[in-house]
């Protein structure tokens, strides 16, 4: 079997949220399971000046894309890592920029992406019988194939939504504008929502099965929560719209042999080992007192991520009896309130970047994690917090309600968590509770080893993929 991923992100290369680790260890995975296994990715300026690049990729192809009147050029290069072929799409005006997202032409930018993976899949590749697509970037690529397929044409697409919130849009005009596709599309729904083009809309109602990142934000998105109008479509894809749990890259995170913390540890060591971990990093970071808990928010500073909440309440959690440090970047007003609130402050330390190394030392030094995510469609900081006895305070969303269970005096013996209610003052109540549990030590230990043996490989998670796509195929050939 021969599957495809199309993503704007994927490890090693190139990293802004949780996806870039799904895609790269969904398809490692893949590769174990004896699938042929490949990613398209953009080719980002970080990628194209990494040593990696220059000693390994190879240049296997020079494309033309016509983008309407756009005469394009697409290099194509080829890396090979953990047997799973990365195919990256080249070209010099789209994809040398700083940042990864936040231009002024992103939808041009992956409307290009779409049409050079459209001609990858079709002409590099060849034979591919998955195309597996995550979020709106590489959503076209469905339309594309729509329209120019043949009957011998035995592709079958699969889409996994990541995040809900960006979906494609443009207006009626832009599907021949970046596409060379007739508006069409447009007037007979298939890529239409609320009165605009909705690349995601299409790929949702082209592919045979839609995935998301977890079952409870399954539901969430058919009823409604958080879903932002995808609710208008996704309850029509009925059992094809199916829920599937991320895993964790369970060798990455390890505290047992994580190459960046100050000492390694096991369930056997965890509180000798963590309480290491936290000494050394609260002095480098100047905080003062190692003897208060250690909550610790390690994420993009975002609306979604549920910043706000911290904001509103940063000078009431700082007067309580803890230790906070923050490491993330995102919309500037909350860097500027979170740092302005933290600075100088004895027992709080916002660092406004991010550093994969810092952050597993953050794991492996707290004892809480705070993620007051609005919504959640899976998140991957509670699962590596869970790995390494850092207990997770969340939001009752999604993936979040999926992955934690929630202390109270009965279930000491599965809980490894606490989740709160979005909407009520919850959440300052929950840290009070939080500080309160930490000075019980007999029921802080059973819950931190309870988060340790928490499962969360991608072994399930993989199995299900492939299950999954073998279904997509079954039906493919029923259906002829
Ligand atoms: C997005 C979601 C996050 C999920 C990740 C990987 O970043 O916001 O919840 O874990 O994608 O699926």
């Amino acid at each position: 079997m021969k599957v495809v991923m199309v993503s704007s992100e994927a490890l090693p290369f190139c990293k802004v949220g949780g996806l870039a680790d799904v895609v790269y260890s969904l398809s490692k995975k893949l590769v174990i399971n004896k699938i042929n296994a490949s990613i398209i990715l953009p080719l980002y300026k970080c990628i194209k000046e990494s040593q990696g690049f220059k000693d390994n990729a190879r240049l296997i192809s020079t494309l033309n894309i016509d983008m309407a009147w756009r005469k394009l050029s697409c290099d194509v290069y080829c890396y090979e890592i953990n047997n799973v072929t990365y195919y990256l799409i080249g070209n010099e005006y789209y994809f040398s920029r700083k940042d990864i997202y936040g231009e002024n032409d992103d939808f041009e930018r992956f409307a290009f992406f779409s049409l050079a993976s459209y001609k990858v899949i079709k002409e590099v590749i060849k034979k591919v019988d998955i195309v597996h697509i995550h979020d709106w970037q590489g959503a076209a690529v469905s339309l594309l194939h729509h329209h120019y397929k043949d009957r011998n044409d035995n592709i079958r697409f699969m889409l996994t939504i990541h995040n809900p919130a960006f979906q494609g849009i443009c207006d009626r005009n832009d599907l021949w504008n970046y596409f060379n596709l007739p508006e069409y599309y447009f007037d007979n729904g298939l890529a239409r929502l609320d009165d605009k083009v909705n690349l995601l809309k299409a790929a949702i109602c082209l592919s045979d099965i839609v995935t998301t990142v977890s079952p409870t934000h399954r539901d969430e998105l058919r009823r409604g929560i958080s879903s932002y109008g995808l609710e208008k479509i996704l309850p029509s894809k009925g059992t094809d719209f199916v829920g599937v749990l991320n895993g964790l890259d369970t060798k990455e995170f390890n505290p047992t042999t994580d190459r960046y913390i100050y000492a390694n540890y096991n369930k056997d060591n965890v509180n000798i080992g963590k309480k290491t971990n936290k000494e050394k990093l609260m002095e480098e970071l100047g905080l003062k007192d190692p003897n208060k808990p250690l909550f610790c928010i390690i994420s993009r500073l975002t609306h979604q991520k549920g910043i706000s909440f911290i904001v509103n309440n940063i000078q009431k959690l700082l007067k309580l009896d803890l230790n906070l440090v923050i490491l993330g970047k995102g919309e500037k007003d909350f860097e500027n309130q979170l740092s302005f609130y933290c600075d100088s402050k004895e027992n709080a330390c916002c660092l406004l970047k991010y550093s994969n190394e810092l952050a597993h030392k953050i794991y492996a030094a707290s004892d809480f994690l705070l993620m007051p995510s609005k919504y959640e469609p899976c998140g991957i900081a509670q699962l590596i917090a869970l790995r390494y006895g850092t207990i997770p305070i969340a939001s009752k969303v999604g993936g979040l309600k999926d992955t934690i269970v929630s202390y109270n005096t009965l279930n000491d013996d599965i809980a490894n968590g606490l989740l709160f209610n979005f909407d009520d003052d919850n959440f300052l109540l929950n840290v009070i509770f939080a500080i309160d549990l930490y000075s019980k030590k007999r029921i802080m230990s059973k819950i931190i080893h309870n988060a340790m043996n928490s499962s969360s490989s991608w072994t399930k998670a993989s199995k299900e993929y492939i299950r999954l796509y073998r279904q997509m195929i079954q039906k493919n050939k029923l259906s002829k």
